[in-house]
């Protein structure tokens, strides 16, 4: 009796622990930057933003706010929304244009907008208690940048992105080359999501999909318990619009998976090229792809070429459980959707995917680095919580080691998946050189913003640090990130002046 009585304090003691640490680090505002996060003399917010100087402007307006999203007919959802869509609104602009987007919060939450692959201002970036403070409800914010390099990029809440970012706060942002002279018969952005629409989404990640994980082993089984729908530019089934394109036409899809699960799309063989990842064109090598995977958070760019005049569906390819919704219907003139079903292409080859090496690389040789990090991925239980956790050398964020920068400093990172589940790890602000895998140089390096880390994989990136600030790099899979996986590159010139938590209720993952 006693002794029961000992152990259920002690229970209820390590309980109270765990979410006063939480509740210290989210809500105190108690200038919380994680420990070993460098004071340098100079403040982020007085950093130069770049200006318009006698370049094309482009001017937006964005407005947060919640709304009743049809994803399928009956199908309903509550979504928090950028001027009432899933997703927001494309913003389409040429390489070299200076970007304003006034945005104004008509939720009653705080929201910011990181613009996801653009290497900006750090002022710029979107991430609250980081490089900003949210932005409350009724306030506004407008954020600047120039749009330097061409390709696929998209635009998110970084507010406690697991929420937002999952109930719709995205949209995608393509920068055109005014240059480019291939040209396209078909244009599409399609935006690849998730969403529980029958079920509520229970915690981040549930004890019962750690134990899946082990079993089923696809480094995924934590996510699908808690989605129901798969959704194509926020519709589903029947609801997805239909490619229309004619025998001859090429359509470059920008493919964003604005989901936490890793998606693939099936093509007819040798219909698919591969030309762009995370924005960077690919080199021509064997970009031929039948099967195209994409990460979550990450961009890939295919011209996909209708080889006859027969309908069929571009779809997640055999066996996975959710996958009638995630099929784009490709109907030449006078076809219909059930025709198309008839005629699906072959779902069961095997994957082929394409070679990621890029047209540019940022290093000609492998460099020598003046800071080397190496960043173990593993999982745990969450100390009282009765969940995951997530981590980064052992702990979670903020308490992960930061990557310590000096500027212009050539830094090397090696990333190993030491756990169950599929991390892709994004950074901000800066583009890295995928060198080596498993320990083996690639043939051509890749360059990219996102790396996918399957468990047991390990990667060797480089980069420069060329872009001032206090910078996330963290998983995409934004459960996870929400569950410690992040840490920070901090540049040791400059300090960041907001707090996580505090009035602003800052809340970075
Ligand atoms: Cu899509 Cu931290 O970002
Ligand atoms: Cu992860």
């Amino acid at each position: 009796m006693h002794r029961l009585w000992i152990g259920s304090a002690l229970i209820v003691g390590l309980i109270a622990i765990g979410i006063g640490s939480y509740l210290f680090f989210f809500s105190s505002g108690s200038g919380s930057l994680p420990d070993g996060v460098t004071r340098g003399g100079q403040s982020i917010a007085s950093l130069e933003t770049t200006n318009a100087a006698g370049r094309p402007e482009k001017t937006f307006a964005l407005t947060a706010e919640e709304k009743e999203w049809t994803i399928e007919e009956k199908e309903r959802v509550e979504a928090w929304t950028y001027n009432g869509t899933v997703p927001g609104q494309e913003l389409r602009v040429e390489q070299g244009d200076f970007v304003q987007v006034d945005v104004t919060n008509n939720l009653d939450v705080p929201v910011t907008i990181h613009w996801h692959g653009v290497n900006l201002a750090n002022n710029m970036d979107g991430v609250p208690g980081l490089t900003q403070d949210a932005v409350q409800p009724g306030e506004s914010f407008t954020y600047k940048f120039v749009a330097e390099d061409a390709g696929t990029y998209w635009y998110h809440s970084h507010q406690h992105s697991s929420r937002q970012v999952d109930k719709g706060l995205y949209g995608p942002l393509v920068v055109e080359d005014p240059e480019e002279n291939e040209d396209y018969e078909v244009e599409e952005t399609l935006m690849l999501d998730e969403w529980p629409v029958h079920q509520a989404k229970d915690g981040p990640a549930s004890r019962q999909g750690m134990m899946e994980s082990r079993r089923s082993g696809d480094g995924e089984a934590d996510t699908k318990d808690l989605y129901d729908t798969f959704t194509v530019n926020g519709k589903a089934g029947e609801a997805i619009d239909p490619l229309e394109m004619e025998q001859g036409e090429t359509a470059r899809l920008r493919l964003v998976n604005a989901g936490f699960q890793q998606h693939q799309l099936a093509f007819p063989e040798g219909s698919a090229e591969v030309i762009a990842v995370d924005g960077e064109a690919t080199s021509s090598n064997d970009a031929s792809a039948d099967i195209v995977e994409i990460a979550p958070g990450e961009r890939i760019d295919v011209a996909y070429t209708k080889q006859d005049q027969t309908p069929v569906f571009l779809g997640e390819p055999g066996n996975k459980e959710k996958a009638r919704d995630m099929r784009i219907p490709v109907l030449p003139e006078g076809t219909s959707r059930s025709e198309a079903a008839m005629a699906s292409p072959e779902t069961e080859t095997t994957a082929r995917g394409a070679d990621q090496s890029t047209d540019t690389v940022l290093f000609d040789q492998v460099p020598d680095p003046d800071v080397s990090y190496t960043m173990d991925l593993s999982m745990g239980m969450d100390m009282g919580g009765g969940g995951m956790s997530f981590q980064i050398n052992g702990r979670t964020f903020p308490d992960t080691p930061p990557i310590h920068v000096q500027d212009g400093d050539i830094v090397k990172v090696e990333i190993e998946n030491n756990g169950s589940m599929n991390h892709p790890m994004h950074l901000h602000g800066h583009d890295f050189q995928i060198q080596s895998q498993d320990g083996t140089a690639l043939d051509q390096p890749s360059v990219k913003d996102l790396v996918h880390v399957k468990p047991g994989e390990s990667y060797t990136i480089y980069f420069e640090a060329n872009n001032k600030g206090e910078w996330l790099f963290h998983c995409h899979d934004n459960n996870h990130a929400e569950l410690g996986m992040s840490t920070i590159v901090d540049y040791d010139s400059v300090y960041s002046p907001y707090d996580f938590g505090g009035d602003a209720e800052n809340h970075p993952s």
